[in-house]
């Protein structure tokens, strides 16, 4: 890889859907990468498009989508991402090579691949005609893929949409879920979901797939996957591990709170987040408060502005509450979660069990209170409670009395200091996962290994 006495770096461009929870895992597998000695040029859509600053040794490129936003703003987040597809397979190819032809005659020995989210599959054929190789990258568990491959099929077969009678039946060939855990999404019809999942599962020619996930952890999944495609599959998480710290936030971080968890005792700490996309009802803002008051815990409880359908942030908190829990709670508008619980007076957190918020709560040996909301989260929720044993699903509504229980169950009664047990030895399997000749490198250094020999 020398040019003109130089060390030659190889380019890799990174395709991330613009969700948090999306470019989270794409910015830490190119800082990976980055620090393994490539060169990363991001290309992103103009919705939600990340901050260069946290990145300065990346190349940022917007994308020429112009997508409207009305589906963004109606809540169409299925409708909006199949548009942005649409979008860019026109004007990505000329984008892309307008970057090829940048890269010659510079220090940087060309494009090695294209990594791009399964949810941007226009990517795979734009770098196909231009022939470049280009690689899947699955933001989700193993677990949670296999649930949508159900759906497609069970749907075919005309068992959805199923009764409420059948909502507790076992899915085939998928213990302990039920067709409740399906990935049904509250951000679009069924139909467009759909076709967005079969659209982001194909491999046509893709040369392999990255999960960020653990082998250990979904050691069964990812076997059967393998078993289904013919490329590799690599699973390197948990990437926030790996990658070299940096935020990818979108809102800003409020870091006063890890001041508040200073002054809190050990493992005392419920955090509650329930991530970058989900919404909330007054209604379940009021219980919500009232059941994380009554159970007495501290809590520190993270309400996006705008996440509240019909307020703009918390001015609808019920009357008395702040006075009811004086300095016992905290609310941001959004924290610095991976620092929060990494933070020793955290011993809980109630979460809509997001892929990331997940990898980051068993990292730290957190157990968890489960109240997933859409898409994979349902699926996520029972292998954190039925299968790693490390957190308690909330199934009812939000309902102040079933919040106050579930919280002082996890945090105070026996059960969760069990789980916390649990918790402790899985993050010290994560740990060696990530060692030297632990999986999770071994597969990060094959997946090295064939990019370089692109
Ligand atoms: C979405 C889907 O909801 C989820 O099911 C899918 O697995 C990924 O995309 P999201 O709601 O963004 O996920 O949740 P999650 O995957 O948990 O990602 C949220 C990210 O935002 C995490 O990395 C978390 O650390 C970060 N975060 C969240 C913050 O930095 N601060 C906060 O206050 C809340």
């Amino acid at each position: 890889m020398e040019k003109q006495g130089k060390r030659c770096l190889r380019r890799v461009v990174l395709v991330p859907a613009p969700f948090q929870g999306h470019i989270n895992p794409m910015l830490q597998l190119g800082s990976i990468l980055h620090s393994n000695g490539f060169s990363i040029t991001v290309f992103h859509a103009q919705y939600n498009s990340p901050d260069p600053s946290n990145h300065p040794d990346f190349s940022f490129i917007p994308l020429p989508d112009s997508s409207s936003d009305h589906n963004i703003l109606a809540g169409e987040l299925i409708a909006f991402a199949l548009e942005l597809n649409a979008k860019c397979k026109a004007r990505f190819p000329e984008c892309l090579a307008d970057e090829v032809m940048r890269q010659q005659g510079s220090d940087i020995n060309g494009i090695a691949c294209i990594i791009y989210d399964e949810f941007m599959y226009f990517s795979e054929e734009t770098a196909k005609d231009l022939n470049l190789p280009s690689v899947i990258l699955r933001t989700a568990s193993a677990s949670s893929f296999l649930t949508r491959t159900a759906l497609i099929n069970l749907k075919a077969e005309g068992h959805i949409p199923f009764p409420e009678s059948r909502s507790q039946d076992p899915v085939p060939e998928l213990y302990p879920l039920r067709f409740k855990d399906l990935p049904f999404s509250v951000f679009g019809k069924l139909d467009t979901f759909l076709q967005l999942i079969s659209k982001g599962s194909k491999i046509e020619t893709s040369s392999a797939i990255i999960y960020n996930t653990i082998d250990c952890l979904e050691n069964s999944s990812l076997a059967k996957i393998q078993q289904q495609c013919q490329v590799p599959i690599f699973p390197i998480g948990p990437m926030h591990r790996i990658a070299l710290a940096s935020s990818s936030s979108l809102l800003e971080e409020d870091t006063n709170c890890l001041a508040w968890l200073d002054k809190q005792s050990c493992k005392s700490v419920i955090y509650v987040s329930l991530g970058s996309v989900v919404f909330m009802d007054v209604k379940e803002l009021v219980e919500m408060a009232w059941g994380l008051a009554n159970s007495k815990q501290p809590f520190l409880w993270v309400v996006r502005p705008g996440s509240i359908r019909g307020a703009k942030w918390i001015e609808l908190l019920p009357e008395g509450f702040k006075e009811d829990i004086g300095e016992r709670g905290y609310i941001v508008k959004w924290a610095p979660q991976k620092e929060v619980l990494a933070h020793s007076a955290v011993g809980g957190f109630l979460s809509h069990c997001g892929w990331n918020s997940t990898l980051e709560s068993i990292s730290e040996g957190i157990p968890m209170i489960c109240k997933p909301c859409s898409g994979d989260q349902s699926a996520n929720a029972r292998y954190v409670s039925h299968v790693w044993r490390v957190g308690l699903e909330l199934e009812s509504e939000l309902e102040r009395g079933e919040i106050e229980r579930v919280v002082r169950r996890l945090m105070v009664d026996e059960e969760g200091k069990e789980m916390q047990k649990r918790g402790k030895i899985l993050k010290e399997k994560f740990e060696l996962c990530i060692r030297e000749g632990g999986s999770s490198n071994n597969f990060l250094k094959q997946l090295i290994d064939m990019i370089m020999s692109f």
